[in-house]
């Protein structure tokens, strides 16, 4: 699939860090086809986590996400998924590759600065989540 989905979390709208991450996105060769500004409440917080349930990790993280405003994208490129987590680096900072954007830019294991789809079939639920058209307005299959 040529889509995919990528959030700015609480940590680095905060950090006015929306315009850099943008740019790298773009200098990646993807094409923003959707965004927007919106707060998650904790139970769409909860429900766009459900995949997390149980997980030592998953309070926090539901709090964490519904802290303050994110900046969830629709992207397209050619490999969208796996361009994009190449692009995003490793899930905790300290173990991500130098020039990733959670490198350079996240705080620790939470406030990692992004969210990434890690699979077409996450990508497509994911973009649906946040933007229910999507699909409607732009067909899904295709490199
Ligand atoms: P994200 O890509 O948004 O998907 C789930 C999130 O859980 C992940 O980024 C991290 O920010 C967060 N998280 C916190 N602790 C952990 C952990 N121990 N293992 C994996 N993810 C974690």
């Amino acid at each position: 699939m040529r889509y995919t989905l990528l959030i700015i979390k609480p940590d680095a709208v905060e950090r006015n860090l929306i315009g850099e991450i943008i740019r790298r996105v773009e200098a990646d060769q993807f094409m923003v086809k959707d965004i927007k500004r919106l707060a998650l409440s904790k139970e769409r917080a909860q429900e766009f986590y459900a995949v997390h349930v149980g997980k030592h990790f998953y309070d926090d993280l539901v709090e964490y996400m519904s802290s303050g405003p994110i900046v969830p994208m629709a992207l397209e490129r050619y490999n969208a998924v796996s361009a994009l987590r190449n692009l995003v680096g490793a899930t905790k900072p300290s173990d991500a590759r130098p020039g990733t954007v959670r490198k350079d830019l996240g705080v620790d294991h939470t406030r990692n600065s992004v969210h990434a789809a890690d699979s077409d079939e996450n990508a497509k639920r994911e973009i649906e989540f946040f933007f229910p058209d999507f699909f409607s307005d732009n067909p899904a299959s295709g490199g």
